[in-house]
């Protein structure tokens, strides 16, 4: 990249250097699914350390990394039972420190994940709960509530004691005290001493049976969490990505939701859980906190909402970041994407904050599978990333997404989550570990031991052929893509073509070319469509694949255009 072109504007006062995670990309690890380090089958801290080197040198600026404290691991770690602590599965908190500042000295930040809507039915605090009883300060911790017993049907098996299971069994004589479901399926209430004539109570969890809710109109519930964020913060913790952030609070007096209606979410189709005005306010305490530090933490949002309600967490005293879920909900649709767009960046206008980009996560069926799957499915996760990238604002990378990993049909006797489980769909196909050797031994390069037991979810046939060390040899490799994507993104902030100001102005044009106009200078094109189409003027900067015509471009490839 040479200089910044001209441009006809009159310097005026020098704008604020712009914060670090304005133009960061962040690279999400599930570390269970990253590297082995200790052969067992099951990723952790030491393979993580192992690997940091592939990670800085894709080019990323941090790592997000899920849960590895202390779990019973019914949702795979998002059922926490110690909150500064690390899961002898994963390591020690010495790895821990040990990672942080390797990643440190890689010029790597670390976001950690806080769940702080629920925790573990083995937490203490919800241990103490159940044993205090009814009416008691415990139980004001969590959302326990009375309710008549059923003696025709004992048959409850959705209960603070089977809850390690996750498992929930409704028996539907027993009526719990509200209508809401569960987001993995099934009723969203257990009884925590199941059969008692004198403890007839009920908690209540939006996940699993595993996960009970904090009660955070209780305030020694948010001053518990202000101590969990100094103690990662007091660290060196870079930030913090917050679970279910704006389903805190519930509804006062919990009434039923109006629209259950044999959903299975629970979450965005209950109006009394999701997006509650009170819950602005932790996000306001937790930023003056984030602040207290130098460099300020970074807060980023699961805040799965339309663009406009989601845009409200990331007000200027609140989050800095909230993922733009309303991406990846999308097929391979140039005039929704447009749409979306739009609106996002209206959002931007209102609130201030550009969104936050992720195409993919531990949750979301892997983009080369949505977008079709196979080579069609392939090809246009390249073009989806290499549009990401280009994209005004802060993106995330899922772990194997720079590797096009597809989506795993995990066989059914082997998958583990308990959203399938209790009735949903199934994660699992998004959490296989990475491939990163070609040959199979070692589960491909996953386990770094001299052993290597079978891995916790198994690996297709073939998962080799993605692998890390094939695509390094291949200079066409969508590994390769990223790296010089990232390389160039670098550049283009260096030179200030990239600003913290940029907006996406989106259109489509004729055959379905999508296009985002960044500013003045810059703007990314997609071919969705079925025909080459006209290339907009200007110099090509990046492809997703070569392009294959003077002046067009072909279907599914994406273009970065320095304008003319
Ligand atoms: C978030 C996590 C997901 C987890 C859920 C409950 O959506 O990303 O993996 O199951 O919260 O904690």
């Amino acid at each position: 990249m040479s200089a910044r072109p001209v441009c006809p504007v009159e310097e005026t006062a020098v704008a604020p250097a712009p914060d670090w995670w304005q133009s960061a990309v962040i690279y999400e690890v599930y570390p269970r699914s990253f590297a082995d380090g200790d052969g067992d089958g099951v990723g952790d801290l030491a393979g993580l350390i192992a690997r940091l080197p592939y990670i800085a040198a894709l080019g990323v600026d941090g790592i997000w990394m899920t849960p590895f404290q202390p779990s019973p691991q019914v949702d795979q770690g998002y059922d926490v039972t110690d909150y500064c602590d690390v899961d002898p599965l994963f390591g020690t908190m010495e790895q821990f420190e040990s990672l942080l500042s390797k990643a440190h000295a890689l010029g790597l930040r670390i976001l950690l994940d806080v769940v702080p809507n629920h925790c573990s039915s083995e937490h203490p605090l919800f241990q103490a709960a159940v044993a205090a009883g009814p009416g008691s300060p415990e139980r004001d911790m969590f959302h326990f509530v009375t309710g008549p017993v059923d003696m025709t049907d004992d048959d409850d098996a959705g209960s603070a004691s089977g809850a390690a299971s996750g498992g929930s069994i409704d028996s539907a004589n027993d009526v719990p005290p509200n209508n809401w479901q569960s987001v993995f399926g099934g009723r969203a209430w257990s009884r925590a001493t199941p059969g008692s004539a004198t403890d007839t109570d009920w908690y209540l969890h939006l996940f699993s049976a595993g996960q009970p809710d904090w009660n955070w109109r209780n305030p020694a519930v948010g001053d518990y969490f202000d101590g969990v964020l100094r103690f990662w913060f007091d660290k060196g913790v870079d930030g913090l990505r917050i679970d279910v952030a704006h389903a805190l609070f519930k509804a006062d007096g919990l009434p039923d939701s109006p629209s259950t209606g044999g959903v299975v979410d629970g979450l965005r189709s209950n109006p009394q859980v999701s997006d509650q005005e009170d819950v602005h306010e932790v996000y306001r305490r937790w930023r003056t906190l984030a602040e207290k530090y130098e460099p300020h933490r970074l807060l980023v949002g699961e805040v799965n909402l339309e663009p406009a309600r989601a845009a409200r967490y990331t007000r200027a005293d609140e989050m800095q970041q909230a993922f733009a879920f309303a991406f990846v909900k999308l097929g391979w649709d140039a005039e929704a994407w447009a749409a979306v767009g739009n609106e996002l960046e209206a959002a931007r206008q209102l609130h201030g904050a550009a969104p936050t980009w992720a195409l993919e996560n531990h949750d979301i069926v892997r983009s080369v599978t949505r977008f079709g799957g196979g080579e069609l499915g392939s090809v246009r996760a390249r073009a989806a990333l290499v549009a990401l990238l280009g994209l005004p604002g802060a993106a995330y990378i899922y772990q194997g997404q720079e590797l096009v990993l597809p989506e795993v049909d995990v066989p059914v006797e082997a998958r583990v989550d308990p959203m399938w489980a209790r009735g949903g769909v199934c994660r699992d196909g998004a959490r296989v570990p990475l491939p990163w050797t070609d040959d199979a031994t070692m589960n491909h390069g996953f386990s770094l031991a001299g052993t290597a037991a079978e891995p916790w979810l198994p690996v297709p046939s073939g998962w080799g052929t993605h692998s890390v060390e094939r695509q390094e040899q291949d200079p066409q490799s969508a590994l390769n893509l990223t790296k010089t994507a990232l390389e160039l993104r670098r550049q283009l902030w260096k030179n200030e073509i990239f600003t913290a100001n940029d907006g996406g102005s989106w259109r489509v044009e004729p055959g379905h070319l999508l296009i985002c106009e960044r500013n003045e200078h810059f703007l990314v094109a997609v071919a969705m469509g079925a025909e080459p189409v006209q290339l907009p003027a200007g110099t090509v900067l990046l492809s997703a694949v070569p392009l294959a015509e003077e002046g067009r471009l072909q279907p599914n490839n994406a273009v970065w255009v320095l304008r003319g």
